[in-house]
This record gives C-alpha cells, sequence and structure tokens, in this order.
C-alpha cells in the first residue's frame, strides 16, 4: 500500500467531540400507509406514480420499525440521531393535534433516551401538511404563524430534547420549489415565490429558534445549510466571480440572515464542482451534467465541470479536499461552532462508502487540528430511505433496507464508522488495509499528501 511512510495512527478528538451519529427525515423514512399522510409531498408525489411503487414502504417506520434501526445505532456506538416529526402528521387539519401521533414520536424520542443517544429534531425537512401548501405554503405570511403554533407545541412536548434543526437546507426548498419546479409546489421560475419564500424560511428559523431557545435554554439550536463546494475552473476574473456570488446565493445567504440567531452552523456537505464562466450557459436547473451527475445544480452563465475521479450512484464527485474547505469557508467567515448536519454517499453496493467516511473525516479531524469548533458530525443516512424524486433508487444508508420486505442488513462501511465512533481515533493503515480496496488506498495516499502540503497543488488530482 503506498500511505505515505510516517503516518501514525491519527488521534482522533482528545475531548470528548465531536458526537457521532446518523440521520433522517420523517418523509423519508415513514413509508406510505395510505389515508394517514395529509402533506404536500404526498400530493406531489401522486402525479409522479412510477418514482415510488405502492408496496414500496422502506424502513416504514410508522409501523413501528424505527426500533431495529435505532438499536442497530446503538450497537454501533452512535450517541445522536437525528430525525424529524412530521408536521403533517402532528397537524393534519388546522388547528387540529393528532395526539396519537404526537405520542408515537413521544415513544420514539423516549426510547433514544433509554439507548443513550441524544435526539436531535428537525421541524421542517422539507414537507409540509396540505392545508398548509393551500394557504400558500412558504410564499405566504400565513405560514409564520401555523410554523409558530407547531414550533411551540414541539417545544413545549419534546422538552427533553437537546439538539434541534430549525428548517433542513431552505435554499432548496426555495430553489427546487420555485425556481427550478421539480419540487412543491412546482413553480418554475416564480421569482415572486423565490423572493417570498425565501424571506418566510427566514423568518421561519427565527420563529422555531425563539419557541425552542425560550422552552428549553439550553438547547443548541441551527439552521442545516446545503453546501455544494465549488472552485473557480480557471484563475480568471470571470470564474473566481461567479464562484463567489453562486457560492453566496446558494451556500450561505441564509447563513448570513440568521447567523445572529443561532448556535451552530449546520451544514449539509455531499460534494462540489468546478465552475467555469459561460455566458451561453442554460440557467438554473437541476439536471444532468456532461458526465452523468444527477441533481447538479446548474449555475447562471456558468458550466457545472465535474471534477475527475470516484464519484457516487448519483454521479456525484467524491472530493474529501473540498469539505475541508468548505469547514474552513464557514468557520472564516461566520467563526460558530458547526455542525455537520449532513454529510454521506449514495452508494448502493457499499464501494466507495469506506474511502468516502474515511477520507472525510481525516478532513474533518484536519479542520478541527486548525482550530475549527465541530461539536458534532452526523451521517446521512442511518438506513436506506425514499430520497425524494429518486425514490428508492439512490441508496444512502449504513443499513440497507429492502424497499418492499422491509429486511435490513447493516453494511460493511458502517463498522468503519464505528471504529472510529468507539476507538475516538482513526487508525489509517489499518482501516485502509481493512476497508480500502488498493486503488483506494493509493487515492487515500495522495489526498494525505495533500493535506501535509496545505496549499491547493492536490486540485490537479482533479
Ligand atoms: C437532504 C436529504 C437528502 C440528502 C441526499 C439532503 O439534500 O436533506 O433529505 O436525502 O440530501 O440527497
Amino acid at each position: 500500500m503506498s500511505l505515505p511512510e510516517a503516518l501514525p495512527s491519527v488521534r482522533l478528538f482528545p475531548l470528548n467531540e465531536p458526537r457521532f451519529g446518523t440521520a433522517v427525515s420523517q418523509f423519508q423514512v415513514e413509508g406510505n400507509v395510505s389515508g394517514e399522510r395529509h402533506s404536500d409531498w404526498d400530493a406531489f408525489m401522486e402525479h409522479y406514480p412510477d418514482i415510488c411503487h405502492p408496496d414500496e414502504k422502506g424502513p416504514d417506520w410508522w409501523s413501528g420499525k424505527w426500533k431495529e434501526d435505532f438499536d442497530s445505532m446503538a450497537q454501533l456506538g452512535m450517541t445522536v440521531q437525528r430525525m424529524g416529526i412530521e408536521w403533517a402528521r402532528v397537524m393534519p387539519e388546522k388547528g387540529k393535534v393528532d395526539e396519537t401521533a404526537v405520542a408515537k414520536y413521544r415513544t420514539m424520542i423516549t426510547y433514544l433516551h433509554e439507548l443513550n443517544i441524544d435526539p436531535m429534531i428537525t421541524a421542517f425537512h422539507f414537507v409540509l401538511p396540505d392545508w398548509v401548501a393551500q394557504e400558500g405554503g412558504w410564499e405566504s405570511s400565513r405560514i409564520k404563524q401555523s410554523f409558530a403554533y407547531f414550533t411551540e407545541l414541539l417545544a413545549d412536548r419534546f422538552g427533553d430534547v437537546p439538539y434541534w434543526v430549525t428548517v433542513n437546507e431552505p435554499m432548496n426548498t426555495v430553489a427546487a420549489g420555485y425556481f427550478v419546479g421539480e419540487w412543491p409546489p412546482g413553480k418554475k421560475h416564480d421569482l415572486k415565490g423565490t423572493i417570498f419564500s425565501r424571506r418566510h424560511l427566514i423568518q421561519a428559523h427565527d420563529i422555531c429558534y425563539t419557541a425552542i431557545k425560550k422552552a428549553i435554554p439550553d438547547a443548541f439550536v441551527g439552521a442545516a445549510n446545503a453546501v455544494i463546494w465549488v472552485e473557480p475552473h480557471s484563475q480568471s476574473l470571470a470564474d473566481r466571480v461567479l464562484v463567489g456570488l453562486d457560492s453566496y446565493i446558494y451556500n450561505t445567504n441564509f447563513i448570513y440572515a440568521t447567523q445572529d440567531m443561532v448556535d451552530f452552523i449546520g451544514m449539509n456537505y455531499y460534494t462540489g464542482y468546478f465552475l467555469k464562466f459561460n455566458p451561453k450557459s442554460p440557467g438554473l436547473a437541476t439536471g444532468e451534467n456532461e458526465k452523468g451527475a444527477h441533481g447538479v445544480v446548474q449555475v447562471p452563465f456558468g458550466d457545472v465541470i465535474t471534477p475527475d475521479g470516484l464519484t457516487s450512484d448519483l454521479g456525484w464527485p467524491i472530493v474529501p479536499e473540498f469539505f475541508l474547505k468548505a469547514l474552513q469557508s464557514l468557520h472564516e467567515q461566520f467563526n460558530k461552532p458547526i455542525v455537520v448536519t449532513e454529510n454521506g454517499i449514495a452508494d448502493r453496493s457499499d464501494q466507495y462508502r469506506s474511502y468516502y467516511l474515511l477520507t472525510h473525516l481525516i478532513a474533518l479531524h484536519e479542520a478541527q487540528r486548525r482550530g475549527i469548533d465541530i461539536p458534532m458530525y452526523i451521517h446521512w443516512s442511518t438506513n436506506d430511505n425514499q430520497e425524494w424524486m429518486d425514490g428508492f433508487q439512490s441508496r444512502f444508508g449504513l443499513v440497507e433496507v429492502n424497499p418492499t420486505t422491509g429486511e435490513r442488513t447493516i453494511r460493511k462501511s458502517a463498522l468503519l464508522y464505528a471504529d472510529i465512533a468507539e476507538a475516538r481515533e482513526i487508525d489509517i493503515p489499518r482501516l485502509a488495509e481493512e476497508y480500502l480496496s488498493p486503488d483506494q488506498q493509493e487515492m487515500l495516499g495522495q489526498f494525505l499528501e495533500g493535506l501535509d502540503k496545505r496549499d491547493d497543488s492536490w486540485l490537479n488530482r482533479y
């Protein structure tokens, strides 16, 4: 193996940090139990009957299978579980609270405590109750009052939850719902919707933050922001300006708007790209880029270029250096603790997940060594689940789930994660030997050499 010679096992995090955990969102794991769900996403999916077959219930938490997944996470040594409380379930109609649904969530949270796993609750993860959507959803200011009611209810009933995410990837809700039109409410190039949904999501964050802190003063609360790292394709002024604009609009504008009302900056990081100025580019849309990367956000006046090297099942490039850059950049801009609220890979056959985990955790360690405060790392995802418009095609889980039978199998990469979480150190040579292919060991060596140099010469590898 060609790892650099004197690489000792890297001792990770001498203190009690970070906490290691995994994440899901409720819509993605609960399964379609007909007649019981009342959300905009359920209604939207009806237009796409091919995406989820009626037999596919996935992890099917609503029928009680959450327990098996929580037990597996405890076995793997996880100490944080990020999940949601689905607004559409606990308030299926305006002014009505479904106490049976609340009680189900209560049981889940209590069980997590019993396993010594701290719950982290997400209040909004892309899904609205139907009645809220019909009142205009994020576009309408009426949502503020409804969301305030819901978040006060959460704070009141789940006062034993220490970690909270107010809104998940707000700029994806805005872009995919009102500009690209791929998600509810399916509006395209709707400038008014784009502007107002963003504004109301910022206000919703503040409302939720205030409600939680009032009821649970010690709670640790933030939003989970999608960060897709973009790197200029060349050092030309045009490429650099484009990157600056794109990363402000997509990655950080919401953080700037909410930074005075957060205890941490939540970052959902998966991947990154090079951007090249091109006045003829078709504009903002999701779709496929020249190398087949699916779900790529295209940028007005820019070509999105996939770095060379490994990619996930969705064609998303695996570039751990970008993860380090993203951590560094958020630290420099906001100087607050950063919680990695999501990080992971679609990898059905589990051929790259160990490499992804190992390199990203080494990058995280390097960030900590450089003085960045990262109290928590949360891997996406606990289990294979419903990947929005991709249905059960994309498999992000540490636990594999057969979407029809619900049968679970713990993936090998989950054991690597458990090893690091338990040992609280990254024994690079041993883990590389045990979990990586010879090619991946070679790439790991190059990655480590690049980290040592601390400059951008590694960019040439991509
Ligand atoms: C979302 C998750 C999603 C994951 C993988 C994030 O955008 O918060 O709901 O499953 O990324 O695409």
